[in-house]
């Protein structure tokens, strides 16, 4: 009678030990996630870093352009709300973003040589955990490139502008002039600085039609906001636009 009781126990014993053994391992899997667990943002490790997908961008709102154009000011007073990650999405898309499946972008580029990069340096945002991150446009995705939240580094290398360590992000918009020069020459400088100017106001205007606000800063120490950033020595930073919602 006995040794048909352990017979039953067994298999029970064998199913409690393989449930917990599940749970144990969905925790620990899930902890190691720097960034959330939605679907579309896993992040996964390749020899670059940490890659997050974005979700992909609206291209409807109930915003008129008008109402955004009329709206639009440069805002330097953020809440400490955190911005979502498809808001976060939605901004690298309307600065830099493609829109044409020949990987031409929401701004335009003399030549369509594309000189300008998006950073996004995060310090409140949903499922990103703190630190910079470089967009790649074509892929619609980010790669982490430094963790931490930079933000008030960021700020003192703007000549102390506080608030753009108040902002949920930054996104910090830098240059390879080559890219534009090797073909235009000294003048592909001025095409290059127009194409920093449109793609901050794709930015203005698109926070603006999410009940955003920033404001485009130029004044900073170049040096000090590239070694920040950890960037390439041929890429020059041009202006840091700082979001959050608006109080
Ligand atoms: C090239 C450029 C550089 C700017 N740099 C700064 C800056 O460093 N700090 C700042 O607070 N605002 C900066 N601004 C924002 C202007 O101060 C702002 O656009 C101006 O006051 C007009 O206000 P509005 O944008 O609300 O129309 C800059 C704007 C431009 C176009």
């Amino acid at each position: 009678m006995r040794e048909r009781l352990r017979d039953h126990r067994a298999p029970v014993v064998i199913a409690l030990l393989s449930l917990s053994l599940m749970v144990v391992l969905l925790i620990v899997s899930g902890n190691r996630s720097p960034i959330g667990n939605e679907l579309n943002s896993e992040p996964h490790q390749d020899n670059e870093g940490v890659i997050v997908k974005l979700p992909e961008p609206r291209y409807d709102s109930g915003v008129s352009l008008e109402q955004s154009l009329l709206q639009r000011r440069s805002v330097r007073n953020y809440t400490d709300d955190h911005l979502t990650l498809q808001e976060v999405a939605q901004l690298l898309w309307a600065a830099q973003g493609t829109s044409d499946p020949r990987g031409l972008r929401t701004s335009p580029s003399a030549g369509a040589k594309y000189p300008l990069k998006a950073y996004v340096v995060v310090g409140n945002a949903e499922d990103l955990v703190p630190g910079v991150y470089r967009y790649d446009p074509d892929e619609h995705r980010l790669t982490m490139t430094l963790e931490g939240d930079k933000r008030a580094e960021l700020a003192d290398a703007a000549l102390s502008q506080h608030f753009i360590a108040e902002g949920a992000v930054a996104i910090v918009l830098t240059a390879v002039y080559e890219r534009t020069t090797l073909t235009y020459g000294d003048r592909g400088v001025r095409y290059v600085h127009m194409e920093a100017g449109h793609a901050a106001q794709n930015v203005y205007l698109q926070a603006t039609a999410m009940d955003q606000g920033t404001v485009a800063v130029g004044a900073f120490y170049d040096e000090q906001v590239a070694s920040l950033l950890g960037m390439p020595d041929q890429e020059q930073p041009l202006y840091i636009l700082p979001v959050g919602r608006m109080p």
